[in-house]
């Protein structure tokens, strides 16, 4: 459980807030780069952290992360116009570059050069990994952008996508971060099942409750669930959590679902009740296929989540098209989709789940981590201090998956680079 100052610390986002100041310090993504496909295309509403802005793409290409509302008298640039270098408001024809400057007035003389006297929030911008990232906080202390493998990658062998979620980002990234819930939630009841999720032959499943250990690093940490499989042997999975949203998982890509893969989601807050997630994959070896791309198997993809609205169209209202009979048989939720399961226990706990109610065990251990080191990047915020985080490049950062003998220490499994980091705690 979580006394309810610091659930409210730790959940609420908004720009004067304590995890909102935290937050801040760090690159967020913004929107898909294929919201905005070229020069002048219609501006783009985004919500972040509880702040109306829109963005768009100027005629040289630049983007523009500006507040949504003129500052004339507030209305919505939505529905300006995208043109010769600005975005151009429709009521008086106030209009603005990329920086947020006025730079055209279409109800004021000019020679009372009145434009340059306003000036509206713009926030910087970066492209990186088909993601247009945003910094909305103090331009002296701005990080470099980081640099993840996957962000990195050939477009050919990385995919992104982005989907609604109803409730607080915390709830998204506590169910992320929790390995202990995944061969449960996600299984499969049957072998011939066709439905998607985790197999009963496959060791994921087939290991026994898991044992975690986590080492937090100077990004966050890594940490592994170890399943006792009989036989001498264990299923290792290894993932790490970059604050203040980051997860990096094992995926199994390509139609062999050789275990080399990568994946992560990035819960980014809309605001206090809202998440954007970001969903992600990386093939280190074959390019990704068109219907890689689907992502049929997570419920992420364009046939269940519309592309103008990101909204999944298995949802609360519906309850996620549950069906009671495949519960039965086939799946364990009787829900389709792994994240599509995710969300509907995520959204269930409510908006903002009261954390003064729970009963967590050692298999919490990452979930109650990952508190405790957000919790302490808001007081280092508070303090004047810089968070965990937000310097170093997480280049080189892999997570595993394998069969080890029983005893093999983990980290083995990670890139060597990975295995050298500086440990700050073992837990
Ligand atoms: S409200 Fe935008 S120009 Fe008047
Ligand atoms: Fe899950």
């Amino acid at each position: 459980m979580l006394p309810r100052d610091d659930n409210e610390r730790i959940t609420q986002v908004g720009p004067h807030t304590p995890m909102g100041a935290a937050m801040r310090r760090y690159w967020i993504p913004a929107l898909l780069a294929r919201e905005l496909p070229e020069p002048d295309c219609p501006p783009v509403r985004v919500k972040l952290l509880g702040e109306e802005l829109v963005a768009f793409r100027d005629t040289l290409g630049r983007i523009g992360l500006i507040d949504e509302h003129c500052p004339h008298r507030l209305v919505s640039l939505f529905f300006g116009r995208n043109e010769e270098c600005g975005l151009r408001c429709v009521y008086h024809g106030w209009k603005f570059d990329v920086e947020g400057r006025c730079v055209d007035m279409m109800n004021e003389p000019e020679e009372l050069g009145f434009a340059h006297k306003i000036r509206t929030t713009a926030y910087p911008t970066a492209e990186a990994g088909g993601i247009i990232w945003a910094y909305l906080g103090p331009a002296e202390l701005r990080p470099p952008l980081p640099h993840f493998a996957w962000t990195q990658a050939q477009p050919s062998h990385r995919h992104v996508s982005k989907v609604i979620q109803d409730c607080n980002w915390m709830q998204g990234l506590e169910g992320g971060i929790d390995t202990s819930h995944v061969p449960i939630l996600h299984r499969v009841l049957s072998t011939d099942s066709k439905r998607p999720g985790f197999n009963p032959s496959d060791p994921f499943v087939r290991g026994k409750a898991p044992t975690l250990e986590l080492d937090v690093t100077d990004y966050g940490y890594r940490y592994a669930g170890l399943r006792p499989l009989g036989d001498g042997e264990m299923h290792v999975r290894a993932y790490h959590f970059i604050l203040p949203f980051h997860q990096i998982r094992p995926a199994r890509t390509g139609s062999s679902g050789n275990m080399s893969g990568a994946a992560g989601h990035i819960w980014v807050p809309i605001d206090d009740h809202t998440t954007m997630v970001y969903n992600w994959e990386h093939s280190v070896g074959d390019p990704l296929t068109d219907e890689d791309r689907l992502e049929r198997r997570l419920g992420n993809g364009p046939h269940d989540v519309d592309q103008t609205t990101f909204r999944s169209r298995r949802n609360r209202e519906n309850n996620y098209l549950l069906d009671r009979r495949v519960q039965k048989t086939e799946s364990f939720t009787g829900i389709d989709g792994v994240n599509v399961q995710d969300r509907a226990v995520q959204e269930s706990m409510g908006r903002i789940v009261d954390r003064t109610r729970e009963h967590l065990g050692p298999a919490d251990r990452a979930v109650i981590q990952a508190r405790r080191l957000l919790l302490q990047a808001t007081r280092t915020v508070e303090a004047g201090g810089t968070p965990l985080g937000v310097e170093p490049s997480y280049y080189t950062l892999r997570p595993a998956e394998a069969v080890v003998p029983s005893g093999t220490d983990w980290r083995t499994l990670l890139a060597p680079e990975a295995e050298e980091r500086e440990v700050l705690e073992r837990v």
